[in-house]
Parts: C-alpha cells; sequence; structure tokens
C-alpha cells in the first residue's frame, strides 16, 4: 500500500521535480524577456492554471496573466477542429505574448492557438508547456518546456481525467484501465 489512488498506475513527476522544473522555466522567462517590457501570458483553461499559477510567483519580471478556453469539436482533438469558450480581455498589438499550456498531446490545439494569436499582432510569441507527449514533429516551436513524458493519458498538476484528479500535487500515469471501460 503506497497511499495511491486505485486509479492511477505510477507517479510520473514527483512534486518536487515538477517545483524545481517550473523555477528553471521562469527564471529562464525572466532572463529572455528581461528588457523586452511586460510580457503577457496567456494561461490555457482549464488545466494550465495551477502551472501558470507557480510560474508567475516565481518571475521576477513585469507580466499580465490573462486567460483563453478552447474546445474541440466532438470528442477529442483529432479533427483539429477547435473553437473559442473564452477570448482574451485585451488586444494583444505589440504586446509580448506567450501562451502557457498544460500539456501538449497532438499539438493541434497549441498549434490553433498559436496561429491565432499570431494574427493579432503581437510584438512576439511564443510557447510554454509543462508537458509534452512523444507525438512527432509539430507544426508550432515549444520554447518552453518542462518535461517529455511517454504516451499514455496522465493527471495531476492542473490534468485531469473527465475532472478528476486535477489537484494531485505531481503528475501520474492514469491506469488504461480506467479510460478505456
Ligand atoms: P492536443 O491538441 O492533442 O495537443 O491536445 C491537447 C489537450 O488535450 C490538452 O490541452 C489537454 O486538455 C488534453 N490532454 C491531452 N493529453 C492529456 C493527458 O494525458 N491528460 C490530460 N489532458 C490531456
Ligand atoms: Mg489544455
Amino acid at each position: 500500500m503506497n497511499g495511491l489512488h486505485p486509479d492511477l498506475a505510477r507517479i510520473l513527476v514527483p512534486e518536487e521535480t515538477i517545483q524545481a522544473h517550473v523555477k528553471v522555466l521562469a527564471h529562464q522567462i525572466s532572463l529572455d524577456y528581461a528588457d523586452k517590457g511586460p510580457v503577457y501570458l496567456v494561461g490555457v483553461l482549464r488545466g494550465a492554471f495551477i502551472f501558470l499559477a507557480d510560474l508567475v510567483r516565481h518571475l521576477t519580471i513585469p507580466h499580465v496573466v490573462d486567460f483563453m478556453s478552447v474546445s474541440s469539436y466532438g470528442k477529442s482533438t483529432e479533427s483539429g477542429v477547435v473553437r473559442i469558450v473564452l477570448d482574451l480581455r485585451e488586444p494583444i498589438d505589440n504586446q509580448h505574448v506567450i501562451i502557457v499550456e498544460d500539456i501538449v498531446d497532438s499539438g493541434k490545439t497549441l498549434s490553433y492557438l498559436y496561429n491565432m494569436l499570431k494574427s493579432r499582432n503581437p510584438a512576439s510569441l511564443r510557447t510554454c508547456t509543462l508537458v509534452q507527449k512523444p507525438k512527432g514533429p509539430l507544426d508550432v516551436p515549444v520554447d518552453y518546456l518542462g518535461f517529455k513524458i511517454p504516451d499514455v493519458w496522465v493527471v495531476g498538476y492542473g490534468l485531469d481525467y473527465a475532472d478528476k484528479h486535477r489537484t494531485l500535487p505531481y503528475i501520474a500515469e492514469l491506469k488504461a484501465s480506467v479510460y478505456t471501460k
């Protein structure tokens, strides 16, 4: 008995490792944008809110936090057709924007967001994701990455399965029996 919820197969990224990497990412972003004025962080709801909350508290540069929410048509993002459920509050033209995602799987969500925000003429646009699955080449760059993980369903630290396990402090692999039943 190790105290792990019965839905979970194993811990993939322990809490301390996540926290250490989030600090490194925040440090890197703080260095990269030190001379550029405020950075406009776009958190992608719902999964990225915990990551973003920790990330911004380690930034040492001026920043603005805003959120977007997108939803895919149908059950998955496989079609690549995504719609905006919640848009940014302000225009981002001439802003230095970073999209902050929880996870990149096929990359279709990130690609949609990237191209859509690019069309709003930001001064610069980069992407930051906590985890990435090995789904082959993406058509958008991932500029700041926390971890590469295997192609399994993961939960915790903002990531959910059917709204469950989102607030776990670590990232864990969900048992396949949970999502195939
Ligand atoms: P993509 O468009 O295929 O890259 O899908 C990205 C979105 O799918 C993420 O923003 C998550 O909401 C969701 N997602 C993909 N894989 C996982 C996972 O393992 N756990 C939780 N959510 C996931
Ligand atoms: Mg997401």
